[in-house]
């Protein structure tokens, strides 16, 4: 399975649990960490399953434009066997008018081979309720289903209620929310250009920021932390 970088730290085992290969592929600073067609065209091998795409990121905050997903839809179109795992967690909380889209939506012809994921946790901050949820093949949802049952046996009822609500009430909360959330990260992104070393650059969505680690790694303060 292929696992741009910087990753949520689950996904390679994750991956390993479901008795499958983790394969990072870098992606770089200047790209916005952000995989590039290019690079996920190489990673592709013939023992390529799944590709895992994660938009807004975690950790990065960087979220793909409709082109972007759509020079790597293509790629995929001309891999059959490769899947996608979409994880849309953080559909919600993107900044500066964003437009946020998925692989699905963006190229209909892979909607037969594209697992979407989306939760609670992080748009409704219902993390500890712990609901997910997804929408794909009929018959991959139902081995999922299957899996599920016979494994977690959750969630409870009470949780799936509650995640019901959260989806179909009011939406109108969350733009107050990712406004303050805007806020904060204007306020680290001006806070760190004081300091060249911490510069970021801000990123479309969920995170305040991202900097390069290199910038600071193995650096010393002078008293020698
Ligand atoms: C990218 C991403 N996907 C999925 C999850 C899982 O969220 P949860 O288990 O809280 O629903 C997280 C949690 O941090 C995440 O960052």
């Amino acid at each position: 399975m292929i696992i741009p970088s910087p990753y949520w730290v689950s996904y390679p085992d994750i991956v390993l649990l479901a008795g499958a290969e983790p394969v990072v592929v870098e992606t770089k600073v200047e790209d916005g960490f952000k995989l590039t067609p290019e690079a996920l065209e190489k990673a592709i091998t013939p023992k390529t399953k799944w590709f895992i795409f994660n938009s807004p990121s975690n950790p990065t905050g960087s979220a793909y434009t409709r082109d972007e997903i759509k020079a790597l839809t293509d790629v995929l179109l001309k891999h059959e066997r490769v899947w996608v795992l979409s994880d849309d967690i953080y559909e919600h909380l993107v900044y500066d008018g964003f437009d946020f889209t998925t692989p699905a939506q963006v190229e209909p012809k892979l909607k037969d081979r594209t697992l979407t994921l989306n939760g609670v946790s992080k748009a409704y901050s219902m993390t500890g309720w712990r609901i997910g949820y997804a929408g794909g093949p009929a018959e991959l949802i139902k081995a999922i289903g299957k899996l599920q049952s016979q494994s977690t046996s959750n969630p409870c009822s009470i949780s799936q209620w509650a995640a019901v609500e959260a989806l179909r009430g009011p939406q109108d909360f969350l733009k107050d929310w990712v406004k303050s959330f805007q806020e904060r990260r204007e306020w680290w992104c001006r806070c760190s250009t004081r300091r060249p070393a911490l510069a970021v650059r801000p990123r479309k969505a969920r995170s305040t920021s991202t900097r390069p680690a290199r910038a600071v790694s193995g650096r010393r303060r002078r008293r020698g932390k």
